[in-house]
């Protein structure tokens, strides 16, 4: 099977799961360009001794990520560094003409992700892809089949959203995700916001204007020294978004992105609500889709567990039941399928929809400081 040298580029939380993915390729049963990770650059020593441990093809650890793009020995990099430094890496990995799967939001603002879409155009050789993971659940896969297929007649409206409850934990230390300088203005948003974009962008669907509310419901945090200091991100946001699809229909799309929602565990979901009929996916019951049927007048929700039939084939009968780190599997084979020139029946998040998505989120900080509907530029 082909490979794929890869360098990893923040070799934390996310780091780790790219490695695990790359550790059970055996369990895609399509033969897909294997990820091997050959080398790994973070500032953290004990980061980086986790893949030490754990990654047995790793040939080159550094601190300066520099030295990992200058080797002719790593055709590929997963970069998943705090936002603050997206711009400059994500660029500096392009001009070295690597493959790139970057983290979101793909920059800190709207200036940044348009360097890194500069240096893409200069390089448009090399495969770059922004990492969301939720739509591969099977369960979203189906229901991204209906709307391709026209089964919800004439779409009224769309909720999609992810939630977390774990800064509900007023005690929780405050990290670089909870600051401006590193994470940006964009607050929650920036963390949350391409997950929720994703499956409306492939869709087709463009913001045409927003109303945002943002909430700063926690102001202060402890420090690792408990300290209080100051916690000046947005911790939860709702974008009002009338969208326009391609065949000239308009309708609202409701984006929730929320640190602070009572019993949400990395709680994502999509609904789509049509005339013929509606569906909904959440991975809170990750199995199972959910659409209505029409019952005379009325309408009524009908759930099928939808089981193992995940977009790219694999191993795991259909029969059980899929997860997170399935969802990352899934995302990973379709980044080396792109990579290989073939084209996924459900791709990864591209540059283009990057922009895309900092021109909505531009403008959803704008609409909450002026309070009025902003609209998003063309
Ligand atoms: N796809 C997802 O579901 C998902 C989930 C969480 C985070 N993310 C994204 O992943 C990215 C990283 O988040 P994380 O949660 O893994 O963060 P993290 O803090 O766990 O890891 C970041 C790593 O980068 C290292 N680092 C910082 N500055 C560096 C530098 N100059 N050079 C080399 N290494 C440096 C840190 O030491 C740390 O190990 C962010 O863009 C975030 O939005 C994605």
């Amino acid at each position: 099977m082909e490979r794929v040298r890869f360098g990893i580029i923040g070799c934390g939380l996310m780091g780790k799961e790219f490695a695990s993915a790359a550790a059970r390729w055996c369990h895609l049963s399509a033969r897909i360009a294997k990820p091997e990770i050959v080398a790994i650059c973070d500032q953290n020593e004990e980061a980086m001794a986790w893949f030490e441990e754990h990654v047995d093809t790793i040939v080159f650890k550094t601190k300066d990520y520099k030295e990992l793009l200058a080797r002719d020995d790593v055709d590929a990099v997963y970069c998943a560094l705090p936002h603050n430094l997206h711009g400059v890496v994500y660029s500096d990995i392009i001009n070295a003409g690597k493959h790139l799967l970057g983290e979101k939001p793909f920059g800190i603002d709207k200036t940044d992700n348009e360097k890194i879409l500069d240096a893409l155009k200069a390089h448009p050789e090399v495969v770059v892809r922004c990492a969301s993971e939720f739509p591969y659940y099977p369960a979203c896969q189906e229901l991204i089949r209906w709307i391709k297929e026209g089964r919800f007649g004439k779409i009224m409206e769309v909720h999609t959203g992810i939630n977390h409850s774990s800064d509900m934990d007023l005690d929780k230390p405050i990290n670089w995700k909870r600051m401006i300088k590193i994470n940006g203005e964009y607050g929650c948003m920036g963390d949350l916001g391409i997950h929720t974009q994703h499956v409306p962008f492939r869709m087709g669907w463009k913001p045409k204007r927003v109303y945002a509310s943002l909430s700063n419901i926690a102001t202060e945090r402890y420090d690792r020294t408990g300290k209080k200091v100051p916690c000046e991100t947005w911790d939860n946001a709702t974008l009002t978004c009338e969208m326009k699809a391609d065949n000239g229909d308009e309708f609202p799309v409701y984006f929730e992105m929320k640190r602070m929602k009572p019993g949400a565990t990395n709680e994502w979901y999509i609904q789509v609500d049509g005339l013929k009929c509606s569906a909904k996916f959440s991975t809170t019951d990750p199995n199972a889709f959910y659409y209505t049927e029409s019952w005379g007048k009325e309408q009524g929700w009908c759930r099928v567990g939808v089981g193992y039939k995940s977009m790219i084939p694999t191993i795991t009968a259909s029969i059980f039941e899929f997860g997170f780190t399935d969802a990352i599997l899934q995302m990973w084979a379709a980044f080396m399928m792109e990579i290989e020139g073939k084209t996924p029946e459900f791709g990864c998040f591209t540059p283009q929809e990057s922009a895309l998505s900092h021109k909505l989120l531009t403008a959803a900080l704008r609409s909450h400081k002026e309070k009025c509907a902003v609209e998003i530029e063309a």
